[in-house]
């Protein structure tokens, strides 16, 4: 299904992948919000109605594991938690329209009713399994209760995700090897009756589904393969007392299904039902406080809505398999498109809670550092499903050179000579010339917004900053004003007219610097309520003396961050045993951040400068990148390298979007021994970097061919 361009005339929700309410929040965590926010007061500048919402995932063992390492409650544990980060996104201009959380009244009322319709669908169905059982401690051991190794990939694995391996959310039941990680103890498996949902009846339906489905493309490709390899049904409950109970039959209540099984009472469902059901429930409560009149969740959620999930990329599986198939079976809207982030790194490595190698949220706040600015950094740094690397050097080139160099800059220099000299802005109107490049930039950002880039839709703004510097140097107003006052005041005027454009554009980036720079315009109401179709209307006419809207970062605060953070880092380290570590580390939630080691130790045996050079390594350009049938981390590449297209190997599946490789120069060492992968020769080595296999590229244009030296 082909979708009309955004603005549409349906309402749209844009929601975030739900915090699990167990930790504190570090800037990694906030990269899926700060990209939800910006879309969604994207899509709102574009003139779509839409609702941002999310909510707190308060149930399932992320949260019962660490309230119980605590000693406290899983509920008051993470109401806690749930308060403390309703507080902390508006600190970073995220503005949900609502934001609750899973064990609240609606979101039981509704996960309940649809279940219900499931199993009256006859999608539901209870079947026998082993679940490990911790005979020590007399215990189930759900989800991230137990560990041991994953079947599919031989990795270390946690509950009912591979997280450290290949990413699969695994069943109850196919741990290998499993102990309990809260006692250490080895662990049995029991046979339990629990309730599963058909996901395999979707199979057809989850397939048309993904041609038409929007957003970024990693969120089509790798269900694409999962649909391929055979869909398993999902088991739906778990043998817990936290969550929201199964729900039985009830006195009085015709809609409740027969044969519900007594094991079936003592059961909850999975989070992973209720979960996603709080994007539906926290728009109906967005709906009881403004009325539907403003916004109407029905006609969302059940009629013809523009439903756009953003979520971190190890959360795909769930959000384009099981809730689509979920929203589908109980008669609900499909998603039109699912943003899904890549993983965020600190100086090139995982963060680490335990080891406390992070910038915390509330650290960075305290620091003095605008929100605006990290938001900049977090939505324009690299495509949404790249990975992002921060860095406090990083951050103060991005922030100096861009943010203050370019759009402060230009905003400063040209309303402040607009002050100056016209008390605000001249009388003129804006040039051929200026009104072309400011369409140009609505059109940049339209498309961005369209193409679900927000680092193209945020660049837009930046780009017509940068034409701004170029336009007022190139037409030299100040040597105007005494012998050609009306050049001199046009071009004033197009800079005021570009500097209007600006707060209109940039707004879902730096939506409070916005709602300053419109104030300094002089312009009425608020900048929110400003759509594009307003950026060509002519500016206010007077104005005040205009401030910085950024400030430089200095060399030496930099310096003391980092220092900071080593301190912390190895203050940490000496004080964390490795207990405690695996308990606490919680780094591939909505983040998705690994937690990788520290760098390997250098070598010490050296090579001569013979052997090196018995390496033949050329530049080369990706043909065509593809997923190896079968094989989890394997991808097969074409590689021009000039004098031939080599078929090569490379284990990059899951860490990158291969689709987007193509044309990508790339560093081969051409003369390594052939190799066979998974029944695939391999005819080269691709290099690449660390864990996350950063794919070495060149910094110039070296033609496919060219030696490495
Ligand atoms: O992985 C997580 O952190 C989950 N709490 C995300 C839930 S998103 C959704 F489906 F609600
Ligand atoms: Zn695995």
């Amino acid at each position: 299904m082909s979708h009309e361009e955004f603005p549409t005339d349906a309402p749209a929700v844009v929601t975030c992948g739900l915090p699990y309410a167990n930790g504190d929040l570090h800037v990694g965590h906030l990269r899926t919000y700060v990209g939800g926010d910006v879309f969604s007061r994207a899509l709102e500048t574009l003139g779509q109605q839409t609702a941002f919402v999310s909510g707190s995932d308060m149930h399932g063992t992320p949260v019962a594991v660490n309230a119980e390492s605590e000693g406290v409650s899983p509920e008051s544990f993470a109401l806690e938690w749930h308060e403390i980060y309703k507080e902390t996104f508006p600190k970073f201009n995220v503005e949900f329209d609502n934001y609750g959380h899973t064990h609240d009244e609606t979101n039981t009322a509704i996960t309940r009713s649809i279940v219900r319709a499931l199993e009256k669908e006859g999608y539901v169905y209870e079947k026998q399994i082993m679940v490990a059982y911790d005979p020590i401690d007399d215990q189930y051991l759900p989800d991230r209760y137990v560990e041991g190794t994953c079947p599919y990939c031989g990795e270390h694995a946690r509950g009912d995700e591979c997280d450290e391996g290949c990413q699969r959310h695994l069943e109850p039941g196919e741990i290998e090897d499993p102990v309990s990680a809260i006692s250490g103890n080895p662990a049995e498996y029991r046979e339990r009756t629990h309730k599963f949902f058909e996901v395999s009846a979707f199979s057809d339906y989850l397939s048309d589904f993904l041609d038409g489905l929007e957003g970024t493309s990693n969120a089509r490709n790798q269900p694409r393969e999962w649909i391929e390899s055979g869909l398993k049904d999902w088991c739906i409950t778990r043998d817990m007392d936290w969550g929201i109970d199964y729900p039985g039959a009830e006195v009085g209540d015709e809609s409740s299904p027969d044969g519900a099984s007594d094991e079936s009472s003592d059961l909850v469902l999975y989070v992973w039902v209720d979960a996603p059901i709080e994007y539906i429930s926290s728009t109906k409560q967005y709906t009881d406080r403004v009325g539907p009149d403003v916004y109407d969740w029905e006609e969302t959620w059940r009629g013809d809505g523009e439903i756009v999930h953003v979520i971190g990329r190890d959360i795909i599986q769930h959000h384009t398999i099981f809730w689509p198939a979920m929203l589908r079976g109980a008669g609900y809207t499909e998603p039109r498109a699912v943003m899904a982030s890549g993983f965020v790194t600190l100086g090139g490595k995982g963060f680490s809670t335990s080891r406390n190698r992070a910038v915390w949220a509330e650290e960075y706040l305290d620091e003095g550092f605008h929100p605006d600015l990290l938001r900049y950094y977090l939505a324009t740094n690299g495509g949404f499903q790249q990975d992002v690397d921060f860095s406090w050097e990083k951050f103060r080139d991005r922030v100096n050179n861009e943010l203050v160099g370019t759009v402060g800059n230009f905003l400063y220099r040209s309303l402040l000579f607009a002050h100056r000299n016209y008390g605000g802005t001249p009388d003129a109107s804006v040039s051929p010339e200026v009104e072309s490049r400011i369409e140009e930039a609505i059109e940049a950002f339209t498309a961005g917004v369209n193409d679900y880039s927000i680092r193209d839709a945020g660049n837009a703004a930046v780009r017509l900053a940068s034409f701004g510097n170029e336009y007022i140097q190139r037409n030299e107003p100040w040597k105007l004003t005494d012998d050609d006052p009306a050049q001199a005041a046009q071009v004033i005027f197009d800079c005021v007219q570009i500097a209007k454009a600006i707060a209109i554009l940039f707004v879902p980036i730096a939506p409070d610097r916005c709602a300053a720079l419109w104030a300094q315009l002089g312009e009425d109401g608020s900048v929110h309520d400003v759509t594009v179709d307003e950026a060509l209307d002519p500016p206010a006419r007077s104005f005040d003396e205009p401030e910085e809207l950024f400030e430089k970062i200095p060399d030496e605060r930099v310096e003391e961050l980092n220092e900071k953070l080593e301190a912390r880092v190895a203050e940490a380290t000496d004080d964390t045993t490795d207990d405690t570590a695996d308990a606490q580390d919680e780094e591939t939630e909505t983040t998705g951040a690994t937690d990788m080691d520290d760098i390997e130790p250098l070598t010490t045996d050296r090579i001569s400068f013979e052997e090196f050079q018995d390496l033949d390594i050329r530049v080369g350009e990706i043909v065509s990148a593809a997923g190896i049938e079968g094989a989890d981390k394997l991808a097969k590449l074409e590689v021009d390298i000039g004098l031939e297209t080599r078929q090569i190997v490379a284990g990059i599946k899951q860490l990158h979007d291969l689709e987007s490789l193509q044309g990508t120069r790339v560093v081969i060492v051409t003369n390594l021994e052939k190799a066979e992968l998974f029944g695939v020769e391999s005819n080269g080595m691709l290099l690449a970097a660390g864990e996350e296999a950063d794919i070495l590229t060149t910094h110039g244009d070296a033609a496919p061919g060219t030696k490495i030296r």
